[in-house]
């Protein structure tokens, strides 16, 4: 198999088989400089640099990039500082009532049914999860939960502990069949899968950075389609929420007529700046090689485990597919074979039960083999 990247780009690949972009992916040192460049110049020359026309201007970059890696225009996208504080947004300006409800699954990252809970508290709409196993829900048990009193289906596009896909047309059209909108959290799937933000007729896409999008903390990207963009009234908003920010006037409030609404505040900055350079970076190598490339090394990984008699519970359905590989071993401690990886510089995560394997573009097959055989190793001992 073919490099995809130069190790260079990623210096922690030279030491480590670091399969954990389910947990935290590696940024290319290229988009770190940029980010703490950012934060040296504004420390030191304060707004010398970083002036009234940089703050109004900060996300452009972003919105730019992120209209290419969603298919959609710079007006769709917004910045923000995560997945959770720009999905909170979105939750209290749906803000689903009473009889409505809104629709997930039982084993979604908890921060993509929150925001929604928290509604709940307030509004007493109802929370309805499917009932998954495994880390893995039937799409159609998510189907049946949904309603005419269905207000929004909130589901994450990769499920966080199985990686297990979801076909995003089939439930926008079922959500919208009965009035209701499809909030996605694309976090453990942007980057690493190719996502057409108007072609999925999912109503908002959000990702945070530091997963498959290689970028830091604290900085996250979102689609809102055009249909709700002059019309939302978002749950966070600030001075910068305002149609022209810098006429900072606390006697009216008028919102953007775009996604750019939804960016309130004063934020890391400099974060943005790196989420925009690495995603750059990403659609330099494209998203569909990136694809193409993590499902070869995950298939390396599905055989490999297999014949070492570990138990996965990641779906083998292509369409169901992301390269996230998810097992167990009989009669042998999850932490510990985390732990026991890592020694031999292997590095997977813990979740629930399970070892997860999350290789991305800067893994080649050699990553893989080296994951394999540590485990072997383990699994002798
Ligand atoms: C599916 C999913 N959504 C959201 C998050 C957290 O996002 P953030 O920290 O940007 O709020 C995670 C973190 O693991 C996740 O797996």
């Amino acid at each position: 198999m073919k490099r995809l990247v130069n190790k260079d780009d990623f210096p922690t690949t030279k030491e480590y088989a670091y399969l954990n972009a389910a947990n935290v992916g590696l940024m290319p040192v290229s988009a770190a400089k940029i980010m703490t460049d950012w934060y040296m110049d504004v420390a030191i020359n304060g707004s010398n640099n970083f002036n009234d026309l940089a703050e109004d201007t900060a996300f452009d970059g972003l919105r730019k990039q992120g209209a290419r890696l969603f298919n959609c225009q710079p007006d769709d996208i917004a910045g923000g500082s995560s997945c959770t504080v720009l999905l909170s947004s979105i939750a209290w300006a749906i803000m689903p009532g009473a009889h409505e409800n809104v629709v997930s699954t039982d084993i979604v990252f908890p921060s993509t049914i929150y925001p929604w809970t928290r509604i709940s508290h307030h509004t007493g709409c109802e929370i309805r999860l499917a009932k998954g196993k495994d880390g893995y829900a039937d799409v159609n048990e998510i189907i049946a939960q949904i309603d005419k009193n269905t207000s929004v289906v909130s589901i994450s596009h990769a499920e966080y502990t199985s990686g297990q896909l979801y076909d995003l047309k089939k439930l926008a059209d079922v959500s919208h069949e009965n009035g209701a909108l499809l909030v996605v959290d694309a976090t453990q799937s942007a980057g690493a899968i190719p996502i057409d933000g108007p072609g999925s007729e999912a109503d908002v896409i959000i990702s945070g950075s530091y997963k498959w999008l290689c970028g830091p903390f604290g900085a996250a990207v979102m689609y809102l389609a055009p249909h709700l963009q002059a019309k939302l009234d978002p749950g966070i908003i600030g001075f910068r929420s305002h149609e022209n920010m810098w006429e900072l006037s606390p006697e009216r409030l008028v919102y953007p007529n775009s996604a750019k609404r939804f960016e309130s505040s004063t934020m890391a900055f400099g974060c943005i700046k790196g989420l925009e350079k690495s995603i750059e970076y990403l659609l330099g190598v494209g998203i569909e090689n990136i694809y193409d490339h993590n499902l070869k090394l995950s298939d390396i990984l599905i055989n490999g485990l297999s014949d070492l008699g570990a138990n996965i519970i990641s779906p083998m359905e292509q369409s169901e597919r992301t390269s996230i590989v998810t097992c167990f071993i009989d009669g042998l401690d999850t932490k510990i074979v985390i732990e026991k990886l890592k020694e031999q510089d292997v590095v997977a995560h813990k979740r629930q039960k399970y070892i997860r394997f999350a290789p991305h573009l800067y893994n080649c097959e050699d990553d893989v083999l080296r994951a394999l055989e540590a485990l072997e190793n383990i699994i002798k001992k």
